[in-house]
């Protein structure tokens, strides 16, 4: 199981050292936090896996704003996420960017966790399937099962809303995901500590990509352990 606590632009140095000085992970169970840029430092020199939010695909350039898989490693970056759904949202990433950037990841040794997922309007109007072939299409066909690549299925109408998915919605999009691409599926959406352990008890579900209850050390070392309790 692997949980990827994603920190979105919260915690600067300070309080991601604060943080990872009080985290300790338990055994059993994957765990990598994902601070905001500027705080990449800070959480690798605390000895936690760290890996960063996005990731270009160029080796260097004239790209204002984006970072490359070789700054990243040489800051000790383990991954990154690619395609989160606030990315797709409000920053223009589209399945051929996040196709992009996940084999540039792949191909300098980064782990890649590639989000997916409907909005409520698609789902809503029955394109759940559709969007999510679209989107797992467009991963698979770029970099294949490779193995230091993720999925996560985000719902975005699971996503800092308070609304989860239910197991049974969660099992059936992982299925469908897994028919697609082979690799782990992490669920992400809405993860805390009182669902944490039904959503990782779904045989299809390989762990969780969680945002605002992996700000707190106490919320997110619970779903940690959710999770070590699943291990084999
Ligand atoms: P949330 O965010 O856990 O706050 O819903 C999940 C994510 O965006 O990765």
């Amino acid at each position: 199981m692997l949980i990827a606590g994603n920190w979105k632009m919260y915690k600067g140095p300070g309080e991601t050292r604060e943080f990872c000085a009080a985290f300790a992970p338990p055994d059993g169970v994957d765990v990598v936090l994902c601070p905001p840029f500027g705080s990449l430092g800070a959480g690798v020199a605390s000895g936690h896996t760290i890996y960063a939010q996005n990731v270009h695909w160029a080796d260097e350039g004239a790209f204002t704003g984006e970072v490359s898989t070789k700054i990243l490693l040489e800051l000790g970056v383990r991954g990154a996420i690619v395609g989160h759904s606030e990315r797709r949202q409000y920053f223009g990433e589209t399945d051929e960017t996040v196709a992009r950037r996940t084999v540039a990841a792949l191909g300098h040794g980064l782990k890649v966790i590639a989000c997916v997922g409907e909005s409520a309007e698609e789902r809503e109007s029955g394109q759940t399937e559709l969007v999510l072939r679209l989107q797992v299409e467009s991963v698979a066909d770029a970099a294949g099962t490779h193995s230091n690549l993720v999925l996560a299925y985000e719902p975005v109408w699971a996503i800092g809303t308070g609304k989860t998915a239910t197991p049974e919605i969660a099992q059936e999009a992982h299925a469908l995901i897994k028919s697609l691409l082979d690799v782990p599926v992490l669920y992400g959406g809405s993860v805390k500590p009182e669902n944490a352990e039904e959503l990782l008890s779904q045989p299809g579900v390989d762990g969780a990509l969680v945002g605002g209850a992996s700000l707190d050390v106490e919320s997110f070392t619970a779903i940690c352990q959710a999770a070590a309790r699943f291990h084999s």
